[in-house]
């Protein structure tokens, strides 16, 4: 009962923004993908230390130890807010071992916000949670290249919630090529990023909204390049999972946590 509550409020919040009812949209069985994030494997537990699921059924990563970057559409609106609870620290949300449990105190979506691009909130935390934090790109130079995604959302189109956390990579994929998908045509290509394979099979879905788009950068360490936002389905042929172009956002995304 309870997941069902936290299915509905997902919904709920991300039937508020047009963009997220194109990727909520419900479609047949018949085209669900068959593969186990869809066409992942398990994370190894303290692989993603910075990884986060909350509680209205979306990802995030730990920005600062106590503040979490999601999606807008996984948020209502700006203001205070102790309703949503942050877990960390596992890859078995159900195992007790290393987990934290934090309530927020306050959300901030961007400004702004209406569906179409702009797709980043902050979420402040009741405390600091003691694990690694996922810094963020400033420029546009890791734009490019292979990604790694994971979450804990549909492992097939329709499909439920998953238990552990699942991680693939999915290679960059241009404004102009993701505009020339069919559904993609609305895509903003200055506040976002597309990342998937052509032939599909491997992709972000349902409950993975807010959670990173991530890569190495030239040091070696993980740095985050994108926000999952949303798709047509999950892991179709020529329909890539679109994600929130953190670059565009990092000044902003800064300026609002020295905020909070
Ligand atoms: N909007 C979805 C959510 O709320 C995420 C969809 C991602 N879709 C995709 N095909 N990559 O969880």
């Amino acid at each position: 009962m309870k997941k069902l509550l936290t299915a509905l409020r997902r919904w709920a919040v991300a039937g508020a923004a047009a963009l997220a009812v194109v990727s909520l949209q419900p479609v047949s069985a018949a085209q669900a993908a068959p593969a186990p994030v869809v066409g992942g494997t398990r994370a190894a537990q303290g692989e993603f230390p910075f990884m986060v699921r909350l509680s209205m059924g979306c990802g995030g990563a730990l920005y600062t130890p106590q503040i979490v970057l999601t999606a807008a559409h996984c948020v209502s609106r700006t203001g205070a807010n102790t309703g949503i609870t942050a877990t960390a620290g596992v890859v078995d949300l159900q195992s007790t071992t290393g987990r934290v449990q934090v309530k927020s105190t306050y959300v901030y979506r961007a400004p702004g916000y209406n569906g179409n691009g702009k797709d980043w909130a902050l979420i402040k935390l009741a405390s600091p949670v003691s694990l690694p934090t996922l810094p963020i790109a400033t420029t546009t130079a890791y734009n490019t290249g292979t990604f790694t995604i994971a979450g804990w959302g549909s492992a097939s189109e329709g499909g439920a919630q998953q238990r552990y956390l699942l991680k693939a990579t999915v290679p960059f994929v241009s404004d102009a090529t993701c505009r020339s998908y069919s559904g993609y045509s609305g895509l903003v290509a200055s506040d976002e990023i597309c990342a998937g394979y052509a032939a599909g099979g491997v992709d972000t879905c349902q409950g993975d909204s807010g959670g990173p788009m991530f890569r190495k950068d030239n040091a070696g360490a993980w740095i985050q390049v994108g926000i999952v936002s949303w798709g047509i389905g999950c892991a179709r042929a020529n329909a890539p999972g679109v994600y929130s172009e953190v670059s565009t956002f990092a000044s902003a995304i800064a300026a609002a946590a020295a905020t909070l």
